[in-house]
């Protein structure tokens, strides 16, 4: 289950706003993580334990339900993307014990639910939900009848469950405390001025708390508003051991401002991230020597690198995969992440695998990894999210700096990360001996043009946004075309407008196009095709032939000197002329405003496209 959960414990006569009002504002920023179905729970004042919970999205279920008015100092809150369950009111969190004393919310899945479920049915607990979640409030529940401490009957539940877990409880019996555990799932304690909160993500609530704890796999705890209580799990057959960690040196300043993750005026989080683009191009570009230095000087010494991404993370992979080739002689490949336990099986002892991640917590990502490392890989990272379960599993980390992305379909760290990549390309060429200074300097000239190019494509794209919208609401179909640095561009270009837009949109080599797909085209169909660089023209150029003698409706991204490019075209997006490496950072914006003002246009919300969810920690 990919969802977004929250607790704050807070004295209540300092808070800004009443208890369920602040754990409104922070459902809404952890939205992008699902948002099925969205509930809380409180602990009043006279030690009741107020929940309420429905289907449907924050702002209708909280006015709805009236979130705004609960006052009280503990609670918890949860935003549902739904797993085990149907999105209904009975599986929306939080979940609660037979005696309402207990409220859980989750994020993940607990693998061992069915037998924990019929042992509890087996002690007389009524379960009411299809969830896994609903075991851990009556686990805690069936423990403390036991004569445990709520705590001590937290931490017995936590030793019952298997799987993938960021759990937040709230228990009556201990009104001022937020227990906590976490395996897998992101989970990070904030600690301001108004009180304490813990969230899957900071921000949830970074307009109140900056200064950050990253929870680690295996931990568990309780937070008050004067104490803090850290305590790592290990398992060693069938004992389990529990020792306090000392978290301090752990304490850390988030230094994302509050106002980075509001959309600022901006219709939605994607046009707004889409415009920040100049900015975490420039803020990754600045600190990409110093982000790459390590990894590049690990690829020089290497032979083999396999890249593995999700989404949007394998299309920056693939652009990696082919720079590394061309710029520094490396054998390279970008592999699926959930496809590539089938190639790790022959990885060889000093092979290199990166896992590519914005968020740095894709499950699939991670498990790659994982198995990458047990085979003797050395590992590294390219992510946005600083201490993410990613890289903290892996040898190495360049970070991306494009700051917090909220939209569900990625952009700026799209950019970002093809920046990065290709940075770490030319210094890998660089230091293996591959590319002479002669050859460099060139690049990282035009590296550090491409915030001043970013904006001025945005400008100039955005400035056809009425005949963007058009272009493709009437369609139901696309093909997305490119040939060698152009066909990851065109993929990432069809990913958006399928998962924002809902058009189906194929991307395809331009030259297998015509093995099969061509087979579609007739009179009207949309054909994109991404031009980068000089190296295929005279090929693509044939493939825009066919594909015009077919009917096709032919735009094209490409420099604007390519006139013969542009003459097969109906519309070109005209790229300023760049070098390659630049071009294949830039060149999918078009397709991003395309992609946005296509959903616009359907009256479809681009920030919440209907069964995604940003991160995504399910198999
Ligand atoms: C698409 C999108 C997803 C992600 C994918 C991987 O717009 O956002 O396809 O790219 O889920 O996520 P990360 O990069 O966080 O591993």
């Amino acid at each position: 289950m990919v969802c977004g959960i929250i607790g704050i414990t807070a004295n209540e006569d300092s808070l800004a706003k009443p208890l369920g009002g602040l754990i409104k504002e922070a459902l809404k920023r952890l939205e992008y993580r699902g948002y099925d179905s969205v509930g809380f729970a409180v602990i009043t004042r006279g030690g009741v334990l107020e929940v309420r919970k429905s289907k449907g999205m924050i702002d209708a279920v909280a006015q709805r339900l009236g979130f705004d008015s609960f006052t009280g100092s503990t609670g918890i809150g949860h935003t549902r993307w739904a797993t085990h369950g149907g999105p209904d009111d009975r599986n929306a969190h939080p979940h609660t014990d037979c005696g309402g004393r207990v409220a859980v919310v989750h994020n993940g899945i607990i693998e061992n639910h069915r037998e924990l479920k019929e042992l509890l049915v087996a002690q007389g607990h009524e379960i009411r939900s299809e969830t896994d979640t609903e075991v851990v409030p009556h686990l805690i529940e069936l423990f403390k009848a036991r004569g445990y401490s709520p705590y001590d009957a937290f931490k017995k539940t936590v030793e019952a469950l298997r799987g993938a877990y960021a759990i937040v409880a709230i228990d009556v019996d201990e009104p001022n405390r937020l227990f906590f555990a976490r395996n897998t799932s992101p989970l990070v304690i904030g600690i301001g001025a108004q009180g304490r909160f813990i969230a899957s993500d900071v921000v949830a609530f970074i307009n109140y708390a900056r200064k950050v704890i990253v929870l680690r796999d295996g931990e568990a705890g309780y937070v008050t508003l004067n104490d803090l209580l850290v305590e790592e799990m290990t398992r060693d057959g069938d004992t389990i051991t529990w020792r306090p960690v000392d978290v301090s040196s752990r304490l850390r300043t988030v230094e994302w401002s509050p106002e980075m993750a509001t959309k600022e005026g901006y219709s939605h989080f994607m046009i707004k991230e889409i415009h920040e683009q100049p900015y975490a191009l420039a803020s990754t570009l600045a600190a990409a020597r110093e982000s790459v230095e390590s990894l590049a000087r690990l690829l020089a010494k290497s032979e083999r690198v396999l890249l593995l991404g999700a989404g949007t993370s394998y299309h920056a992979a693939l652009t990696s995969a082919l720079l590394l080739r061309k710029y520094a002689g490396l054998w390279a490949e970008a592999l699926i992440s959930s496809e590539s336990s089938w190639y790790l099986k022959t990885l060889r002892s000093g092979d290199v695998v990166i896992g590519v991640s914005q968020s740095g917590e894709t499950i699939d990502t991670l498990k790659g990894i994982k198995e990458a490392r047990v085979r003797g890989a050395l590992t590294a990272a390219v992510t946005n999210v600083i201490e993410s379960t990613i890289a903290r599993e892996v040898d190495l980390t360049a970070y991306i700096r494009a700051g917090p992305e909220i939209g569900v379909a990625a952009t700026k760290t799209f950019t970002s990360q093809v920046a990065l990549l290709s940075y770490l390309a030319v210094r890998t060429g660089e230091l293996r001996g591959v590319l002479k200074q002669s050859n460099t300097s060139p690049v990282y000239k035009a590296l550090e043009e491409i915030p001043g190019v970013a904006s001025a494509i945005i400008s100039s794209v955005e400035r056809h946004a009425s005949w963007l919208a058009d272009a493709m609401c009437t369609k139901s179909s696309a093909y997305y075309l490119g040939r060698g640095l152009g066909l990851p561009i065109a993929m990432e270009g069809a990913l958006k407008l399928k998962e924002i837009a809902y058009v189906h949109a194929e991307a395809y080599p331009a030259g297998e196009s015509k093995h099969g797909p061509i087979a579609l085209v007739e009179e009207g169909f949309p054909v994109l095709f991404v031009v980068v660089g000089s190296d295929d023209e005279d090929l693509i150029k044939s493939n825009m032939e066919e594909m015009r003698a077919r009917g096709a409706r032919i735009i094209v991204v490409s420099p604007k000197n390519a006139e013969e490019i542009s003459s097969l075209a109906d519309f070109q997006f005209e790229m300023p002329v760049l070098h390659e490496i630049a071009s294949v950072i830039t060149y999918v914006i078009p397709l991003q405003i395309l992609a946005y003002y296509t959903a616009v246009r359907k009256g479809l919300d681009p920030d919440r496209p209907r069964n995604l969810a940003k991160t995504v920690t399910v198999f």
